[in-house]
């Protein structure tokens, strides 16, 4: 089976509501031409969520993502936002286990799985992010870091939810730094995920599951990494903030024959 490809914009926190429904209109646009063959997401802060939603036409190839949630439906939860919230909101995906969340916010291996297994549950399609420190990868540790992410999370999604979970890799020293990992970097740990998965899951849910690179993924960067066999798409940070540019990456996606 040949993977579609995923590119989603993680907008973090930019952009206030005028400037949120600027962005998706001209997303929109500009990824007309894109749209059959990839498919292109966003995700503003909570408080533009309803604009881009209102923005966003309703199309498969077209996904509007929360940037967080937490587990429990209701209760004495103060500042959070469920992922049932979310899903009445009209999102149709969420980000979980960004590594911005894992280290300002102390987030652990325990707590993202509670809130994976809660947004899937919700029905939200789910983007899962792994990646090791630049230490990490450095003491020859990338493999035993993210397998234990991945090992945190896969094993307990139900098969039945298995479509709706995509990984991403994001090498925690790629993020924001402008460095890249090389195609060749990036692909090994794509691969070794994917392996990962057969074992934990199946070789047809392996062979299904999108993985999508992020980490400094740029226009003039975009298109060898998604030459790469095992890397479905991006996870755009930056270069998702302007228009012409993510759209340039969703071409570059758009370009690749599978
Ligand atoms: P970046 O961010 O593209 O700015 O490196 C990616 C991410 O954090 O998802």
């Amino acid at each position: 089976m040949s993977r579609k490809f995923h590119v989603y914009g993680n907008w973090k926190l930019h952009n206030n509501i005028a400037a949120s429904r600027a962005l998706a209109d001209a997303v929109v646009s500009a990824t007309a031409d894109s749209r059959d063959r990839v498919v292109t997401g966003m995700a503003p802060v909570f408080t533009s969520l309803a604009a881009v939603r209102e923005t966003v036409p309703a199309h498969p190839h077209l996904m509007v993502l929360g940037q967080n949630g937490y587990p429990a439906p209701k209760g004495a939860f103060t500042g959070e936002i469920s992922f049932a919230l979310l899903k009445d909101l009209g999102c149709d995906g969420v980000i979980l286990g960004h590594s911005e969340r894992r280290q300002i916010f102390h987030e652990t291996d325990a707590f993202i799985n509670e809130k994976v297994q809660a947004a899937l549950a919700t029905n939200l399609q789910v983007v899962f992010c792994v990646g090791e420190t630049l230490e990490e990868r450095e003491s020859g540790r990338t493999w035993e870091v993210v397998g234990g992410q991945i090992d945190a999370v896969l094993p307990h999604v139900a098969a039945d939810l298995r479509a709706r979970l995509i990984v991403a890799y994001e090498p925690v020293w790629a993020i924001g730094t402008g460095r890249t990992a090389t195609p060749a970097q990036a692909q090994e740990v794509h691969k070794q995920i994917r392996d990962r998965i057969a074992q934990l899951w199946d070789a047809t849910a392996a062979a299904e599951c999108i993985i999508q690179y992020g980490g400094s993924v740029k226009a003039d960067n975009a298109a060898e990494l998604f030459a790469c066999p095992d890397i479905d798409g991006g996870l755009v940070g930056g270069a998702a903030l302007d228009a012409a540019g993510f759209a340039k990456i969703i071409a570059a996606a758009a370009a690749i024959q599978r």
